[in-house]
């Protein structure tokens, strides 16, 4: 437990590799509590016991926030991405499809420009955009 965001040996990752995966690690966690609290309070009947987990997934509500914002200011493609569909009303596959293409992502070839590799500028690599996707 713990080390299980690394997919590769974390003596070979870069600091700013390990940040990434942390607060992809984190951002998971967020959204796994906010699913559990979801479930507690579709079953749970006694108002202060209700009022306790709502506001608890009030916080993870803002954490996942949080986590989320910083992936995304580190991955500008991602980032990218994420303002073509977030908050926009219709069709959310279609503002996917669309966000995705005009972020030139359609063929799936690897473009080191827009990985959060570039974002903080010291990493080389584009694992990152496997860890980001
Ligand atoms: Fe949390």
């Amino acid at each position: 437990m713990g080390f299980d965001q690394y997919h590769e040996p974390p003596e070979e990752l870069p600091a700013a590799t390990r940040t990434f995966a942390r607060l992809c690690a984190s951002l998971t966690e967020e959204a796994e509590a906010i699913g559990w609290y979801e479930q507690r309070l579709a079953v749970e009947a006694d108002p202060d016991a209700r009022a306790i987990m709502l506001d608890a997934q009030g916080e993870e509500f803002k954490h996942f926030a949080m986590d989320l914002e910083f992936l995304l200011r580190r991955t500008p493609k991602w980032r990218e991405i994420a303002r073509g569909v977030l908050f926009q009303p219709g069709d959310i596959v279609e503002h996917g499809e669309s966000a995705e293409a005009a972020a030139g992502d359609e063929g799936g070839e690897s473009d080191s420009s827009s990985t959060a590799a570039d974002a903080t500028g010291t990493l080389g690599i584009g694992g990152l955009r496997e860890l980001a996707s």
